[in-house]
């Protein structure tokens, strides 16, 4: 059975998300197995590691998470296995590393795919023997740790080409999860946006009590190259910039239709394949030019109506319709800034 605590960490209604919740609870009560977790960016790989740490009955000891991208070789080599006081120039004193901090919890290894084939090597022995030695120690430490490796790389491509160690790869991959793009589970996307409204409505002291049933639509239909991620993100700078009562489309415009550029060459149109509202588009588009024409004026309705070759009132009334939190101008709008 799902744990309602883990409905209300791991939000999405699909099929997939409903089976990712009960894998997780499956990890979670093997204490020990190794797990690879893949995914594109923003899709929720370090959520899903820190959801199998706390449903496991490692949740009272330390989730430790260290980003193999984030460091040189050797200091990531350093920090990871601790080491004894002269062992490097910089050595000045004994340090425990992250396998030890973990020692009965969760190490979580973010961006496994950038670490050096020498110090995957390394890694795999520790997995192996369960004990890791400082550098420069003779000791070998004892260590009981859950090890979650992510990856939004292709790893078992990055094999064959020997950027990573294949004994290595098969020893992370003992549960491997894959988390599908938003795009690939668009079930997810209403109770994803509900969720981050109401969490969102909390945090920024906003009262969105919903969405305009062309924006849900629209925003069921976007592509979300930015994953889970890109969802919150937008409905955070909605909530800020607008303060709406409801999201309409006009919100979207910007974030979900934006045309490409005039630097980027003539306006080019795709119609996807499931079709499009035809009146709401050619109304994000109109509000994107009126806010383009705002912002290169500095919120200057005059100078802006007369670039876009429109009566002054004309312009006022159509920014009445954009910004419905009291009409505000592009100056002021930027005086809130943008997150
Ligand atoms: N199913 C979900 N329910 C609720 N929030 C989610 C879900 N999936 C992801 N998120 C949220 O989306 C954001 C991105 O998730 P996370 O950091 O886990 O992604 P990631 O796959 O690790 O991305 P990256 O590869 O860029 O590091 C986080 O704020 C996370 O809480
Ligand atoms: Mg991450």
């Amino acid at each position: 059975m799902v744990s309602p605590a883990l409905d209300e960490i791991l939000i999405g209604e699909s099929e997939g998300t409903r089976a990712l919740r009960a894998q997780i609870l499956d990890v979670a009560e093997n204490n020990e197995a190794t797990v690879l977790v893949t995914g594109e960016s923003g899709t929720g790989k370090e959520l899903t590691a820190r959801a199998i740490h706390t449903c496991s009955a490692r949740r009272d000891a330390p989730f430790v998470d260290i980003n193999c991208a984030s460091l040189p070789p050797n200091l990531l080599e350093s920090e990871l296995f601790g080491f004894e006081q002269g062992a490097f120039t910089d050595a000045r004193a004994r340090k425990r590393g992250y396998f030890e901090m973990a020692d009965g919890g969760t190490l979580f290894l973010d961006e496994i795919a950038e670490m050096s084939t020498p110090l995957q090597s390394k890694l795999l022995r520790v997995l192996e023997q369960r004990t890791v030695r400082h550098l420069g120690g003779t000791e070998d430490l004892p260590v009981d740790v859950r090890v979650i490796a992510a990856t939004n790389q292709d790893i078992r491509a990055l094999v064959p080409e020997g950027r990573f160690r294949s004994d290595l790869f098969y020893r992370l991959n003992v549960v491997p999860i894959h988390l599908v793009p938003l795009r690939d589970r668009a079930g997810d996307i209403p109770s994803l946006l509900e969720h981050y409204r109401l969490t969102l409505n909390a945090r920024l002291s906003r009262n969105c009590t919903g969405f305009s049933g062309d924006a849900l639509e629209a925003l069921c239909h976007y592509s979300w190259p930015g994953n889970v991620r890109e969802l919150k993100n937008i409905l955070e700078r909605i909530l800020i910039l607008y303060n709406p009562s409801v999201i309409e489309i006009a919100h979207l415009a910007r974030e979900v239709f934006s045309p490409p550029s005039a630097a980027a060459g003539p306006l080019r149109l795709t119609l996807p394949p499931e079709g499009l509202s035809l009146a709401p588009f050619l109304a994000s588009v109109e509000d994107e030019l009126i806010r383009l024409a705002m912002e290169r004026t500095a919120g200057n309705v005059t100078q802006a109506a007369r670039l876009l070759n429109v009566p002054r009132e004309t312009l006022r009334y159509k920014l009445s319709r954009i910004l419905p939190a009291g009409g505000k101008t592009g100056t002021e709008l930027r005086r809130q800034g943008s997150p």
